[in-house]
């Protein structure tokens, strides 16, 4: 029978993590829980941006973000993993920032210059993670996984070279703004 210090070390604290493998499955998890948490948090990105190519570009990304999820799902049941049960506080920040963009009341054009800001953040932190996932995979001998985990990666580095691209024509905008309908969208 576990003492009382042990069952609460065992309802407060994480599992030890003892190898690279329970590393890359945790990692997994919490890119799972970034994911699902975009796949909420894209819709009213998409509602808040002026630009129609921007605009675009969000819905575009939230169907592609549905994907990445899957991916990690089937990734992770593979693995024999649980998929959620992880909450990336990461995330959660940076979609906080982006959500006060939103709210912010600024002219349109600056307001999807922030967007674009905000959401060049969160695809730099899914590059970082989806870069750790492939290499550790890549050190497992998971090739399959890797490739997996590289099409997504792929994918993350072509959204934030658009968002590069459309900053550098809707950055000009937001430097003479129109006085026109905030709420026009
Ligand atoms: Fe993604
Ligand atoms: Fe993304």
């Amino acid at each position: 029978m576990p003492t009382v210090f042990e069952s609460i070390k065992h309802t407060f604290m994480p599992a030890k993590i003892t190898n690279l493998t329970e590393l890359f499955v945790e990692q997994l998890q919490d890119l799972y829980s970034a994911e699902t948490q975009l796949i909420d948090a894209l819709p009213l990105m998409a509602k808040a941006a002026y630009a129609k190519p921007l605009k675009d570009g969000f819905k575009m990304h939230l169907a592609q973000t549905k994907e990445h999820a899957k991916r990690l799902e089937r990734i992770l049941k593979g693995l024999k993993a649980e998929v959620g049960g992880k909450t990336c506080r990461a995330m959660q920040g940076l979609i906080k920032e982006g959500n006060e963009m939103i709210g912010e009341d600024a002219l349109p054009e600056v307001k999807d210059a922030g967007l674009i800001a905000a959401a060049q953040r969160v695809e730099h932190y899914e590059i970082a993670g989806y870069g750790t996932v492939k290499t550790f995979a890549t050190l497992m001998g998971e090739r399959e996984i890797a490739a997996t985990l590289g099409k997504t990666l792929k994918e993350e580095s072509d959204t934030d070279k658009k968002l590069t691209a459309a900053a550098k024509t809707l950055n000009i905008k937001a430097l003479m703004p129109s006085k026109g309908d905030k709420a026009k969208k």
